[in-house]
């Protein structure tokens, strides 16, 4: 079957085609015309200019999901659509085109919920076999999760961050640093440098006056709930330790909380930061898949596009518990996108009973956007 999807949930306005036959996926097109640079100036994602620009894009963005596809409305099986959670002006442009376009070409409807999509994006790519039962670790701009899934399309939320999510955590992390939204690959790229200049020739010299040391600053950032003996997070501490580092190195500076802070500075931070972030998650990720006994880790959500975490995961996963697959998704499908929709809109409708298929038909009736929709097993 074919079948188009639709996501408006943040900043990106996506649309893909994908085929599937039994649960084996192809994608056919998969466009994203992201928003990232007009919200940029704004430090955030302003909803009412994102619903703006969806309502731009989304036809557009439509027509070339289709033409690169080569297939038309007649081709199209079911449509799909985030359906939350997200911002509400946001989700609003997505599920009313998916409903139009419902109604006029007379197909199914059903609506999707976004992590729900972040997690198939994991099948996109089906070279690894994936047993369950499987944990997810979900890391997003509104979410960070473990997810327990027994068979498909059913999840049990093991554990949860209390304040903030990962993503938020890192451009939260970045607003302090000055750098720029987003600010997960801005932290990321910052680390990555200091990291690259620790490693090189001649910062290995003990008698190098300059010698760069990943404990600079003398900085140790917290690692909240890393013993807490349940699977809950909290990321606002570690931001708030940031935001505490940041004022005692304006106020030995005598800088302002506008002046720019030096290179050095800020790559060191934001290693610290990243290593805080990566522990924390690795470590009660692996600690949870023991004790449920998961046979596969995936990694899923925008953060999951993130090297370190998803370099030290692998290698934690195959140090301590080798058996284990772990899976993450190729990099284009990590970010929001709608192939994910599809992707777990197939795996929904191949294990819907014929009545649940035919509430379906009447999705463009029924589908409403909800910001805080709660993900529900099948
Ligand atoms: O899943 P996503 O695209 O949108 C939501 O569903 O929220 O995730 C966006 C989040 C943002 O907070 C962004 O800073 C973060 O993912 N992110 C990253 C990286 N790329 C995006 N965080 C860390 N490292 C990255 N490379
Ligand atoms: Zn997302």
């Amino acid at each position: 079957m074919n079948i188009l999807a639709i996501e408006t949930s943040c900043d990106e306005t996506a649309v893909s085609v994908i085929s599937s036959k039994n649960d084996v996926l192809s994608v056919q097109s998969n466009i994203v015309s992201s928003q990232v640079e007009l919200h940029a100036k704004w430090g955030g994602v302003v909803p009412n200019l994102a619903a703006r620009e969806h309502t731009k894009n989304i036809l557009p963005v439509l027509s070339e999901a289709l033409g690169d596809a080569k297939k038309t409305h007649k081709d199209i099986d079911l449509i799909a659509v985030t359906q939350g959670p997200g911002l509400i002006p946001a989700l609003l442009i997505g599920t009313n085109a998916a409903k139009s376009l419902a109604y006029a070409w007379q197909k199914p409807l059903l609506g999707l919920h976004h992590i729900e999509g972040h997690i198939y994006a994991n099948w996109i790519d089906q070279s690894k076999n994936k047993q369950f039962p499987i944990l997810a670790l979900v890391v997003s701009g509104g979410h960070t999760q473990l997810v327990l899934m027994k068979e498909h399309c059913h999840y049990e939320i093991i554990g949860q961050t209390q304040d903030d999510a990962v993503g938020e955590a890192f451009d939260k992390a970045a607003r302090l640093l000055r750098l720029p939204y987003p600010g997960g690959p801005a932290i990321s790229a910052a680390a990555e440098k200091y990291e690259k200049r620790i490693s090189k020739k001649e910062n290995e010299a003990t008698d190098n006056p300059n010698k760069l040391s990943p404990n600079a600053y003398d900085l140790k950032l917290p690692r909240p709930m890393l013993h807490s003996g349940d699977y809950n997070f909290s990321f606002s501490g570690i931001k708030t330790a940031v935001l505490y580092t940041v004022r005692k190195y304006e106020k030995e500076h005598n800088l302002t909380t506008k002046d720019p802070l030096p290179e050095n500075f800020v790559q060191v931070v934001a290693l610290e930061f990243q290593n805080a972030v990566t522990e924390v998650l690795i470590k009660k990720t692996l600690r949870a898949a023991q004790e449920y006994g998961a046979q596969t880790i995936l990694l899923a959500g925008g953060v999951s596009a993130n090297i370190q975490l998803r370099d030290e995961l692998a290698t934690a996963i195959r140090t301590e518990m080798p058996a284990v697959t772990f899976s993450v998704p190729p990099f284009e499908y990590c970010l929001d996108n709608a192939a994910m929709i599809a992707a777990a809109a197939s795996f929904r409708w191949n294990k819907m009973t014929d009545t649940q298929k035919k509430e379906v038909n009447n999705g463009w009736l029924t589908v409403l956007a909800d910001s805080n929709l709660k993900m529900t097993s099948l």
